[in-house]
């Protein structure tokens, strides 16, 4: 048997049954739900998904946060948040699972399979005009690790393809943009925009009904497509609605909502331009998360530096 590291772990999870994760770090190290109250000196690491505010101050030998996503926009929001480094969660099989997505969306609306669904209802049979995907400009919004995986697949695939980030950043074959100046001409040459922005007080409420306006329209899509699988309140719900009424927006799909879940009074819901998914983009799967928490832990211990820290001032 392995020795247990001294120092317990805190599970801070809510919104879903914490069992599997709490099952899997027990087994290499002290895991706990509940703290021994609010000035726990065993509690070395959280590990967190929407925790309670405050829950987190207090504990004396607290050395780090994990977020279980990759947003750690839950952790942000926290008044009472102790000064500890936060770790945001980068790992291949949430990066694939985002990737997957992301393809699968932008290829369904390129590809027409809205159309297609709505013509099988009616047992119509007509072959629509299609441009090819070289004619289609793909614009990611938030050109971090996510943006960076779904831009490569995207250009095997021979989309041309674009990327907007707060600083400046290149990849090869991507035309990337930054900066509040770079916005608008980003915009402007997009056809299908994909939102994977962090939020954060300076990117709220940015994809409404003025950014919308900017985007191409005259491609062979027949209008301009949003996909957000960022975050909810990034965008402006009764924007992307007004939007998509007045063609300002060909289609959508939207995996996030200002509320979630999205409630059922939502015209969202039965809009037919709209695809819709419950935050399910890129879940968080602790049989292949759990490992790498634990290995960064354990580097940690060794004395080696914690990756993917969150720039505090930056807010991602
Ligand atoms: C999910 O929303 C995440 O942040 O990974």
């Amino acid at each position: 048997m392995t020795e247990t590291p001294s120092g317990r772990v805190l599970l801070a999870i809510s919104g879903y049954h914490p069992q599997r994760w709490l099952d899997l770090f027990s087994a290499r190290r002290e895991t706990t739900l509940e703290p021994d109250g609010p000035n726990d000196p065993s509690i070395r690491y959280a590990v967190v998904w929407r925790h309670q505010p405050n829950q987190l101050k207090g504990f004396p030998n607290l050395k780090a946060i994990f977020s279980l996503g990759a947003g750690v926009d839950h952790i942000m929001n926290d008044p009472g948040l102790p000064d500890v480094p936060i770790v945001r969660m980068v790992a291949d099989n949430l990066t694939q699972y985002m990737v997957e997505y992301v393809v699968w969306r932008v290829l369904d609306h390129h590809r027409q399979g809205g159309l297609y669904r709505a013509q099988k209802q009616k047992k119509i049979w007509h072959e629509p005009s299609q441009k090819p995907a070289n004619d289609i400009s793909v614009g990611i919004m938030g050109f971090g690790e996510l943006g960076a995986a779904v831009a490569k697949v995207l250009l095997t695939l021979n989309y041309k393809v674009s990327g907007w980030s707060r600083r400046a950043k290149s990849t090869p074959g991507v035309t990337t943009f930054h900066g509040e100046d770079g916005l608008a001409p980003f915009l402007n040459g997009t056809d299908i925009l994909v939102v994977l922005l962090p939020l954060t007080p300076s990117t709220a409420g940015i994809v409404n009904y003025d950014l919308l306006r900017q985007l191409r329209r005259r491609n062979g899509l027949g209008g301009a497509v949003l996909i957000n699988a960022g975050r909810g309140r990034l965008q402006k719900d009764a924007d992307i609605l007004k939007a998509l009424d007045d063609g300002t927006l060909k289609e959508a799909t939207l995996d996030v909502f200002e509320t979630e879940p999205l409630p059922k009074t939502s015209p969202l819901w039965t809009h037919s331009k709209v695809f819709i998914t419950p935050h399910a983009a890129a879940t968080s799967d602790p049989d292949h998360l759990v490992p790498s928490l634990l290995a960064q832990m354990e580097a940690f211990e060794r004395g080696e530096p914690l990756k993917n820290v969150v720039d505090r001032a930056a807010g991602y």
